[in-house]
């Protein structure tokens, strides 16, 4: 998350149950905060759980999940409620700006296909099956995805394909997270 897009905010309240959240967020982006003059408020609560109320505290607030859906299902360890609770976010968030990047998939990979760094790989817009990427023909989507970085063995679906509505953009990306494991992330903003 660049620092300077933080500046834009006259507030920024960070969400983490982690209790080190905070005292890293510090250390990436106290100084461009202060320069900015931009206050910084955190709280170490869940914030699926509290959503609702976190949405009534910050009335103005805009809403990014930074790489935390993709979280949900190992959190809450139940495939239908985490799927159900993932696909319900949209429409808690309805009539607010917010976004997310999280991850779509991960797993094995051979290391000489995986990509050297993130890169933006594809274009794509969410349907009712999901995203639907531009220059990717045929169907499933994970399975074109993964052929891309030599996916192989068994890959994790972290059950965020409906999070967007339909009709959202987003950018699909590769992210090559250990030398034999790469994720696929996904990123939009609801306006
Ligand atoms: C992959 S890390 C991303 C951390 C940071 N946002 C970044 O991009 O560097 C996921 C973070 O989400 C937090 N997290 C996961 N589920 C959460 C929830 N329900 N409420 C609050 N924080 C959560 C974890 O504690 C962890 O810090």
């Amino acid at each position: 998350m660049p620092g300077r897009w933080l500046q834009r905010f006259e507030r920024v309240v960070l969400v983490d149950v982690d209790p080190y959240a905070e005292r890293l967020f510090r250390f990436n982006h106290g100084r461009r905060l202060r320069q900015a003059g931009t206050e910084l408020l955190a709280l170490q609560v869940d914030a699926m759980r509290e959503l609702d109320a976190l949405l009534a505290d910050h009335t103005q607030a805009s809403i990014f999940f930074d790489n935390v859906l993709g979280q949900h299902l190992y959190r809450v360890r139940e495939l239908e409620r985490a799927e159900r609770e993932l696909e319900g976010i949209a429409g808690r968030l309805s009539g607010r700006d917010w976004g997310s990047v999280h991850d779509l998939f991960s797993g094995p990979v051979e290391p000489g296909r995986r990509p050297a760094a993130p890169v933006m790989s594809f274009s794509a817009v969410n349907t009712p099956q999901g995203a639907l990427a531009e220059g990717l023909s045929g169907t499933p989507l994970h399975k074109r995805l993964l052929a891309q970085v030599g996916g192989s063995g068994e890959w994790m679906d972290h059950l965020t394909s409906n999070v967007f509505p339909v009709g959202t953009q987003t950018h699909l990306i590769a992210w090559p997270f250990l030398p034999h494991y790469a994720h696929w992330l996904q990123a939009g903003w609801v306006g």
